[in-house]
């Protein structure tokens, strides 16, 4: 598949929020995207082929990252965008000098845990009823780059 791992730019937060309702119950807005391309501490990056596949966004503060959010459009699964799309977004944080990155997901979602688990992410812990619509804990799984080069 024909794709680049890019910033995220104005010209793709239409298509981000379009990608985001269909991927999540919670879904971030226009106003949210926009808000994330003007923090400095916000690192967000896109799958960009014939429209946006996927995008992934990351907070770095104090040496520490922290996946906020990443998706790949059902249609584009399995392709092994998301998988890119995390490595790029580690390589970035670490390049950056962070320690770790982190991230919490659905107990239920097993192919974000597997791919998180297939990238080196290691389970750390339990936030109990961490999500709404519908109410479910979420994991932890963070990924120290110690020893990364
Ligand atoms: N079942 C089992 N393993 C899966 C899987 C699934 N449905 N999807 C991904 N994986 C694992 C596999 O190990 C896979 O490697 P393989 O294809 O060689 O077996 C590896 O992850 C990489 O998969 P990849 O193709 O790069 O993932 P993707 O592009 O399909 O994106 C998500 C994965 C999680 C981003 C995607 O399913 C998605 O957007 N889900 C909805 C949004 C979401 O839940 N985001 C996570 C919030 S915490």
């Amino acid at each position: 598949m024909d794709y680049k791992i890019v910033p995220m730019s104005a010209a793709h937060i239409d298509e981000a929020v379009k990608a985001e309702e269909i991927c999540f119950s919670v879904p971030l807005t226009k106003e949210g995207f926009e808000r994330e391309l003007k923090n400095e501490n916000s690192h967000y990056l896109v799958a960009a082929g014939e429209k946006v596949l996927g995008y992934i966004g990351v907070h770095e503060i104090a040496g520490e990252a922290y996946i906020h959010n990443i998706a790949v459009l059902p249609e584009y699964r399995r392709a092994g965008i998301g998988r890119a799309m995390l490595k790029s977004a580690c390589d970035g944080a670490r390049e950056r000098g962070c320690e770790f990155i982190t991230l919490e997901v659905r107990q239920s979602n097993a192919p974000a845990i597997a791919l998180y688990e297939k990238c080196g992410f290691a389970k750390a812990g339990v936030r109990k009823n961490f999500y709404s619509k519908p109410a479910e804990d979420g994991v932890i799984y963070t990924k120290y780059f110690r020893g990364e080069v």
